[in-house]
């Protein structure tokens, strides 16, 4: 089979974000944008050669012709082998799972997560490494470094391999191994949870509501949740992954995943809703007429873990990204464990894991996920929940309540300006950045500033420090202001503003109400109607 080096020259763009690079479909469709980024990813790993890798991806337009690309470069470069998922799907967590599971060295995951598929939407890679996680920055940045000095690529002139039948193959002299996307997975699962309990709560006419919202969740909900625990059919909706998401735009929070907000606030609601995103790291939970806002979420799942089996000694310690609520804090400090707190990303969280420091983690962007595997894991959470509900034979709403009576209720929003003109965004924030040590003992909106820094994250396992990873802004009482810029958006910049306030007595207030204070010192703070040129949020979550 020729061995094909084609010349090629650095383009620019190349640079990982929060997950990955993640670009406009077209813009990956470009000549050579997918070869230099993965030639660059050999180099940055220092060569592929004799390696294993997982590949596989959530199923978006351009997945199966990028997955023949990066199998034919691998073979190029002398990769020993390759595990794919069949048709070259595979979820973030499943293949997080499969890296670890097969002991490879590391896995591509061909994926923009919940950004909107399709020729018109937006396409990613992620590199994860050998523990099963997102590549850390050391491993990013070199990454970053040689697509900018690429001078030539190296594939293999061949037809596209099956993907569609299971077995192992070859490609050239390496070997391409293609499983069933959903069976380790599946086990795994098994091996956490109690699997008859949540027989038993199905059995007992438990009804719920799972919306994979046209992505790659389908086939895993409805094999674990349908098929094994006897779900009724139709519990999952939405349950086959498309291109282009059936045209949606699979991000699972109260806005994209409305019909199922309105059947689960409506009368004759299920017991239960969840949804998934594009690629299946992220999660959304609702009860009968109870949302459950992410922090909350981790925060519910770390105060019950020990009714999972696979968590009944007791977490080893808790871990959030900077902008999550604190509600997760207030468990940890009442069992006694570490509360880290990290910058935005689950690479973040990788070092934790990986050294027993933590065992429960998430982000207030619907992601949670614990040392199972290296990345958040939807249905992971979705059956956590069920799991504790089980045993506590007790409705979402009430369980909340009874949480918000332990551990008070940390009202929380984030609202996003996307799409702003880049310079307008780094002006409000280093202009808010040059002001943060005059403003502690000054008032905004009448709330007292106590505290407020530009959040650099020093990793208590690999001594790395992390720097400008967003405004933190503390005010007298609790309440907390986080500013930042999302290193996942293709268009401009996006402005995510985080509001949180903290009440010990009052459970039931509608959180815009309850965050008004903040979200008025948020404004008097950072000019945001002025810089941003916009009334309004586009997204409120
Ligand atoms: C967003 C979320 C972040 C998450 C990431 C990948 O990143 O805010 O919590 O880890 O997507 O799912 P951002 O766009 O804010 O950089
Ligand atoms: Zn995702």
């Amino acid at each position: 089979m020729p061995l094909l080096t084609v010349s090629t020259s650095p383009i620019d763009g190349q640079k990982p974000g929060t997950s990955g690079l993640r670009k406009q479909t077209k813009i990956f469709q470009s000549p050579n944008f997918l070869e230099n980024f993965i030639q660059s990813i050999w180099t940055g790993i220092g060569g592929v050669t004799g390696k294993t890798l997982v590949l596989g991806g959530d199923g978006r337009f351009f997945n199966a012709e990028a997955a023949q690309i990066v199998l034919r470069m691998a073979a190029a470069s002398g990769a020993a082998r390759v595990i794919v998922g069949q048709n070259a799907l595979l979820s973030t967590p499943a293949a997080s799972h499969l890296i670890r599971k097969r002991g490879a060295d590391g896995g591509i995951i061909l994926s923009a997560s919940h950004n909107p598929g399709g020729p018109n939407g937006d396409f990613g890679v992620k590199y994860n490494t050998g523990n099963g996680g997102p590549a850390p920055e050391s491993v990013t940045e070199k990454i970053f470094a040689a697509t900018q000095v690429i001078s030539e690529y190296a594939i293999l002139d061949s037809a596209d391999i099956d993907l569609a039948t299971l077995g192992e193959k070859t490609l050239g002299d390496m070997i391409v191994d293609v499983v069933d996307p959903v069976a380790d997975y599946a086990d795994l699962m098994a091996s956490i949870f109690d699997f008859d309990a949540l027989k038993a709560l199905f059995a007992g006419g438990f009804r719920m509501r799972f919306d994979a919202m046209h992505a790659i969740t389908g086939p895993y909900a409805r094999a674990i949740l349908e098929d094994t625990l006897g779900a009724e059919t139709g519990t999952v909706i939405n349950g086959t992954p498309s291109p282009d998401f059936g045209k949606g735009h699979p991000d699972p929070n109260p806005i994209w995943a409305k019909t199922l907000m309105d059947e689960m606030m409506g009368r004759d609601a299920p017991d239960f809703g969840a949804a998934s995103d594009g690629d299946g790291d992220r999660n959304m939970i609702v009860g009968r007429g109870q949302y459950v806002t992410p922090s909350d979420s981790l925060a519910a799942l770390a105060a019950n873990a020990t009714l999972v089996p696979a968590y009944s000694g007791g977490l080893s310690g808790v871990a959030r990204s900077m902008p999550t609520s604190q509600a997760v804090d207030r468990v940890a400090a009442a069992q006694g464990i570490d509360c880290f707190e990290t910058p935005t990303g689950w690479k973040f969280f990788g070092n934790l894991l990986d050294a027993g420091r933590c065992t429960l983690c998430g982000e207030e962007s619907a992601g949670t996920g614990s040392d199972h595997v290296r990345e958040k894991d939807g249905l992971w959470a979705v059956l956590f929940w069920l799991n504790i509900l089980a045993k506590r034979q007790i409705s979402v709403k009430a369980l909340m309540e009874d949480h918000w009576q332990r551990f008070g209720r940390n009202y929380y929003s984030r609202h996003d300006y996307e799409g702003v003109d880049a310079g307008a965004a780094n002006a409000l924030m280093d202009d808010l950045r040059g002001r943060l040590s005059a403003l502690p003992g000054t008032q905004a909106a009448g709330l007292t500033i106590t505290s407020a820094d530009d959040f650099a994250y020093d990793d208590p396992i690999d001594g790395s420090r992390t720097e400008k990873q967003g405004i933190r802004i503390g005010f007298d009482g609790g309440a907390r202001l986080v500013l930042r810029l999302s290193g996942t958006g293709t268009v401009g910049a996006t402005l995510r503003v985080y509001l949180e306030t903290l009440d010990t007595a009052v459970f039931d207030k509608d959180a815009q109400e309850a965050l008004a204070p903040v979200i008025a010192a948020a404004e008097a703070l950072a000019g945001i109607k002025d810089r941003t040129g916009r009334d309004a949020p586009d997204v409120i979550t």
